[in-house]
């Protein structure tokens, strides 16, 4: 029986290491390195940038892990990676990093999925412990700036994907709507801060998409609804060019705040259609970096309260890109009887 598992992620713009104690069920450690201000200049992440800063910080990553777990690397008795989906150049990193730890050190390895990392990243609690009551099948909403998906998660490594984007993700376009608002990066925390000081109205009411039956999404729309109105208010010229003149705090909260409305009543109207269709969910799980907008959590409660569904986010460390997830996931796949791969075997995934 392994003790220690040791999950890499690399697929975006975060650098992240996890150990977990399968003996305590404890996530000992969750080393990360955020390249938030590397993307900063550019409004989005930059992939060339992602993935050298990835090969730069991910040995100090690993270092930080073993020192906060207190172990070495021969007490790790698995490796995991994220192998798909993600940045290839930034997942390649991670692979050939884990490739190297495993061949040097005899470690068995084996790719690991992103989304399932999301997914059971919900059962760790802010004490870093695996619950044990959580109940199945229940839905989680993958919600960050790379993905908007709603998967129906059957147990730890059973799941299915109802829907995605069909374009933008829901925290890709948070982060356009505040560049079109000359807001900074990554412009969710400022949206939905903006949001507050005209007491999260919806002076706008951006067109929502009124689709009853599908579980993909889709948030282009609103973003260009968003661009068309700031013509229209002449903040932008007819040729887009942004008129900063016109441009005031309470406009930019006001389109802010309306736009936050309308994903959060696209991320409703989806749960409401897949707990139509699943009407033996037991929870809604919100996870990824929107999950950190208390508008949107909030509004997501509610409507759980009164469907009679338990709403659930894991703790915000948990909720973004991190390495915990992976261990955690490495866990369960080896549990569930899954072998480990050989270095051969184990690639890069490009879905
Ligand atoms: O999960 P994450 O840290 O990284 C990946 O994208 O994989 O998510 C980052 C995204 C960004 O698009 C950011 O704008 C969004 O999550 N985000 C938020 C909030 N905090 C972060 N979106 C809305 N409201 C927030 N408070
Ligand atoms: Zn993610």
């Amino acid at each position: 029986m392994i003790r220690y598992f040791l999950g890499i992620e690399t697929s975006c713009d975060e650098t992240g290491i996890g150990i977990f104690d399968a003996e305590q069920k404890l996530m000992l450690s969750n080393a990360l390195f955020s390249q938030v201000k590397l993307h900063e200049e550019f409004g989005g992440v930059m992939p060339e940038i992602s993935s050298r800063s990835h090969l730069e910080k991910i040995g100090i990553v690993l270092q930080q892990a073993l020192d906060e777990a207190n172990i070495t690397l021969s007490d790790i008795g698995g490796i995991g990676v994220t192998n798909r989906p993600g940045l290839f150049g930034s997942l390649l990193v991670g692979i050939c990093f884990a490739k190297g730890l495993s061949y040097s050190n005899n470690i068995p390895i084996m790719g690991i999925n992103h989304n399932q990392g999301h997914i059971v990243a919900a059962l760790l609690n802010q004490e870093n412990q695996l619950r044990n009551d959580q109940n199945y099948p229940f839905l989680c909403l993958s919600v960050s700036g790379g993905h908007t998906s709603i998967f129906l998660v059957n147990s730890p490594t059973n799941f299915e994907l109802l829907g995605e984007t069909l374009d933008d993700a829901a925290g890709e376009a948070f982060d356009k709507v505040a560049k079109l608002l000359n807001l900074g990066y990554p412009g969710g925390p400022i949206i939905e801060k903006l949001a507050k000081t005209v007491e999260n109205k919806d002076f706008f009411k951006y067109p929502r998409n009124k689709d009853r039956s599908s579980l993909n999404f889709s948030f282009s729309g609103i973003k260009t609804a968003v661009l068309y109105d700031l013509v229209k208010k002449g903040i932008y010229s007819k040729d887009f060019i942004l008129q900063t003149q016109n441009l005031t705090p309470q406009i930019q909260g006001e389109v802010a705040s309306s736009f936050q409305w309308a994903v959060t009543e696209i991320l409703l109207n989806k749960i409401n259609i897949a707990i139509k269709k699943f009407p033996n969910i037991k929870s809604i799980v919100l996870v990824g970096g929107v999950a950190c907008n208390k508008f949107i959590t909030e509004k997501l409660n509610l409507f759980c309260l009164q469907s009679g569904i338990t709403f659930q986010s894991p703790p915000i460390k948990f909720c973004t890109d991190n390495g915990a997830m992976i261990a955690l996931s490495t866990y369960f796949e080896y549990l569930s009887g899954k072998n480990f791969q050989s270095l051969e075997e184990l690639d890069l995934i490009k879905i």
